[in-house]
C-alpha cells in the first residue's frame, strides 16, 4: 500500500513539473528574446551564453551559465539593481533605471533559469 501511495505521489509530482514547463515555454521564449534584443535587454553585449557569443563591443560580463541553480528572487534583483549585491558592478540596473518592466524582468527570469 505504502508502494503504491509512493508511485502515486511521484506521478502526481511528476504532472506538475510537466505542466509548468509547457506553461513557461512562452515566457522563456520572451525572456530570450529581450536578452537578445538591442533596444530591449540587449543582455547579449555583454555576455555569452549558451553558445551564443558577446554582439557588441566589449566582454563586460560573464560568460552565464549554472543560472537554473539560482534562486528566481536572487536573478530577478540582479536584472532589477546589481548594485544591491555588488557596489562596483558595471552591469546597468535595467529595473531601477525604468528600462525593463517588472513582467519582462520576470521573462528574462523564466529564460536564465534554463541556462545550465
Ligand atoms: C554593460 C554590460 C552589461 C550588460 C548590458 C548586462 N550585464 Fe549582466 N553583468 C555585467 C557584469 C560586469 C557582471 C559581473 C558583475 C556583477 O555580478 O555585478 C554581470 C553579472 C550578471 C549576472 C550574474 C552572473 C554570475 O554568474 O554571477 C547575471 C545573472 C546577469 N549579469 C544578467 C544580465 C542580464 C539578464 C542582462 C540584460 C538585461 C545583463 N546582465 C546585461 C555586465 C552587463
Amino acid at each position: 500500500m505504502k508502494l503504491i501511495k509512493n508511485i502515486l505521489m511521484a506521478s502526481a509530482v511528476t504532472g506538475v513539473l510537466v505542466s509548468s514547463t509547457f506553461a513557461n515555454a512562452d515566457l522563456v521564449a520572451k525572456g530570450e528574446k529581450i536578452f537578445n534584443t538591442k533596444n530591449l535587454g540587449n543582455c547579449l553585449a555583454c555576455h555569452a551564453v549558451n553558445g551564443k557569443n558577446i554582439d557588441g563591443p566589449g566582454s563586460m560580463g560573464p560568460k552565464l551559465q549554472y543560472l537554473s541553480a539560482w534562486p528566481e528572487q536572487a536573478l530577478y534583483d540582479k536584472i532589477y539593481d546589481p548594485y544591491t549585491t555588488n557596489p562596483i558592478s558595471q552591469m546597468p540596473a535595467f529595473g531601477k533605471n525604468g528600462w525593463l518592466s517588472d513582467s519582462e524582468i520576470k521573462a528574462l527570469v523564466a529564460y536564465l533559469k534554463t541556462i545550465n
